[in-house]
């Protein structure tokens, strides 16, 4: 007597873990973007004025965009999950820390000649990897 009792609850677990993940997966689909391949470099404060909010602070987790993801300043405010993923050619062999992934906001737009896809600021680039690098590889994704 028992048992149709059992089964019918083991349903109804099955049943809401299964519309639990597809929760998750389809959240987690719209707000990440495709992952891109690129480099960071970092720059230091002063970091007002910025080309987004003037002499307004927005905290030291920031970064420039290069014109890779300026468009024509609709990149200021959008948030990136940037990850260290190796060095290059031109800084230390093995930058990355053991936490490589830092999220930061557009805050400024990385004048012409800047060398990566995204300027950290000094303080998220260290979060991230050694300081002496310079430059790392990542790969970094919007979140929307
Ligand atoms: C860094 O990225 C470049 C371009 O994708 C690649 O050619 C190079 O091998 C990478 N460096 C390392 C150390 O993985």
């Amino acid at each position: 007597m028992a048992t149709p009792m059992a089964v019918k609850f083991h349903y109804s677990i099955t049943m809401a873990l299964i519309v639990t993940s597809c929760l998750i997966s389809s959240s987690h689909f719209l707000e990440a973007q495709a992952q891109t391949d690129g480099t960071a470099t970092y720059y230091t404060a002063p970091y007002m004025p910025s080309d987004c909010y003037g002499y307004e602070d927005q905290g030291v987790l920031i970064a420039a965009a290069s014109d890779a993801i300026w468009n024509n300043g609709a990149a200021c405010g959008q948030s990136y999950a940037v990850t260290c993923m190796s060095g290059t050619n031109a800084g230390t062999p093995h930058p990355c820390l053991d936490s490589s992934t830092v999220t930061v906001k557009i805050v400024d737009r990385c004048p012409s000649g800047c060398r990566g896809a995204i300027d950290l600021s000094q303080e998220a680039f260290a979060t991230i990897a050694d300081l002496n690098s310079g430059v790392i590889n990542i790969s970094y994704q919007e979140y929307v």
